[in-house]
């Protein structure tokens, strides 16, 4: 088994297009990254994400079958002797056995300033409220969705002229940027 000083191997969990993926492979890639990918893991096969880590030369698993899929996501987990987890834009709850069962530090990225509006259509929300402000969060997983300890956050300001998609974009810019530097301040803590 392949040993890799100083970086823990990481897996990453994705359900779709992959940029939050793609952010922390090209972290991964840095000198000074605590992380390297071994494995991309999906609950959709066709997730757009997988393609761009096979063709970074990473391990890809997808499964949509629902009754198996976290079974089987273990065992790869053991065989890669995985030490972290990363969820981005995953968009099937894990439940308490695995969490329990994988025991090692699970991640996730959610698109708004937690504790608020946990779950689904987090924008709509902030903006039917008129909130002042977005944001995204990285934080640890727990059985208890979305309210683990939060690692790190940023926000950003809604503008009178924001709608659900403009907002979006500009979340998902601060995602990338604060995915990795998430990541990193985790392992330097632990
Ligand atoms: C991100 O906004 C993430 O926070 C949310 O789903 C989106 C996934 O985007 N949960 P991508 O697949 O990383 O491009």
């Amino acid at each position: 088994m392949e040993t890799y000083p100083g970086k823990k191997k990481t897996a990453v969990f994705i359900s779709g297009r992959g940029s939050n993926l793609k952010s922390l492979i090209k972290y991964s890639k840095k000198k000074n990254s605590l992380i390297k990918i071994i494995l991309v893991i999906s609950n959709n096969p066709d997730a757009e994400g997988l393609k761009y880590a096979s063709r970074s030369k990473i391990k890809i698993y997808g499964n949509k079958n629902k009754s198996n899929f976290e079974n089987k996501s273990l065992k790869l987990l053991e065989k890669f002797n995985i030490d972290l987890i990363c969820l981005a834009g995953f968009m099937k709850i894990l439940s308490g056995n695995f969490i329990k069962k994988f025991s090692k530090p699970i991640l996730n990225i959610h698109p708004s300033l937690l504790p608020k509006y946990k779950g689904l259509n987090t924008h709509e929300r902030a903006i039917k409220n008129k909130d002042r402000f977005a944001g995204a969060s990285i934080h640890k997983v727990t059985e208890k969705l979305d309210s683990g300890k939060v690692i790190l956050q940023k926000k950003v300001k809604i503008l009178k002229s924001d709608n659900v998609r403009s907002l979006e974009k500009k979340v998902l810019k601060i995602e990338h940027e604060i995915y990795p530097k998430a990541v990193d301040k985790f392992l330097t803590n632990l």
